[in-house]
């Protein structure tokens, strides 16, 4: 039985302030809820106070990104130890945003510009391999944007983007690696992606690990759904067979539609 997990990722919202009394709103609702491991993903000024805010809950805070190295000439980095040190139990990475694919058109991030969201499938190894080696549960972000759908290339995409994240990945790590399959064009635009077809791509999520690492791996790895997620849309994904959870963006930010996403996952 792989145990849900149901994770919300603030991007750039939320002040120290803001991530305390959301915790404080928070943490009451989801008290009781057993079995599913849930984790907040706040900016990394607010790390710090919204892990003291949770006090004794099991909710978990995390990073939205980071850089492979632990310390050294890397100005306007943050690394796994330092995460480790803020209290962060979990790290996201490749999410499409920092590869410079948005579910929303942003016209100011056109060329030139958008690589300052510059991930690659080769960072994101180097990342992937670096968190491997920390205590940080890694949350490895894939998905197709819309012309690629369009043309068919979404299996294609999303196993590609598998493959050259697990480069180097060794059998005895693969069960601590969870995926969110996340259709970029499903990211912020209110378009949920429909929970077959879902459902139907988180399957070859997992059939990319079970190629690599065989039948056991594949049925250990936990693999989230994320796009437009809501408290209406959420208890039919998560029932769905290779859906394990969920990367919520919007419905994060409000405490009680973020509990309501959990308990659809008991
Ligand atoms: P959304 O974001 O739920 O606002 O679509 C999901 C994500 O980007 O992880």
């Amino acid at each position: 039985m792989r145990t849900p997990f149901i994770a919300g990722n603030w991007k750039l919202n939320k002040t120290i302030g803001e991530s305390q009394s959301f915790a404080r709103e928070f943490a009451p609702l989801v008290q009781d809820v057993e079995g599913v491991q849930v984790a907040l993903f706040p900016v990394f000024t607010a790390i710090s106070a919204l892990k003291t805010a949770l006090g004794d809950s099991k909710v978990e805070v995390g990073g939205q990104d980071f850089y492979w190295k632990a310390s050294g000439a890397y100005t306007g980095e943050v690394s796994l130890p330092l995460l480790e040190d803020a209290g962060a139990s979990v790290v996201l990475l490749g999410h499409s945003e920092r590869r410079g694919r948005f579910g929303v058109p942003e016209p100011d991030l056109e060329g030139e510009a958008g690589r300052v969201f510059g991930d690659s499938d080769h960072s994101v190894n180097k990342k992937l391999l670096a968190a491997l080696c920390s205590s940080l549960t890694p949350i490895v972000c894939v998905g197709e944007i819309l012309t690629e759908r369009e043309n068919g290339h979404t299996d294609a995409v999303v196993e590609n983007q598998i493959v050259m994240a697990l480069d180097g990945v060794d059998a005895s790590q693969i069960a601590r690696v969870v995926f969110a399959y996340e259709p970029v064009w499903a990211i912020g635009t209110g378009k949920t992606c429909e929970a077959d077809e879902a459902n139907r791509v988180c399957g070859v999520v997992r059939a990319t690990v079970v190629a690599k690492f065989g039948l056991d791996a594949g049925d250990a790895v936990r693999i989230q759904y994320g796009g437009s997620v809501k408290p209406e849309s959420a208890r039919e994904l998560l029932a769905m067979e290779h859906i394990d959870g969920a990367l919520v963006g919007g419905a994060s930010l409000k405490a009680d539609s973020f509990a309501a996403i959990v308990r659809a996952a008991v």
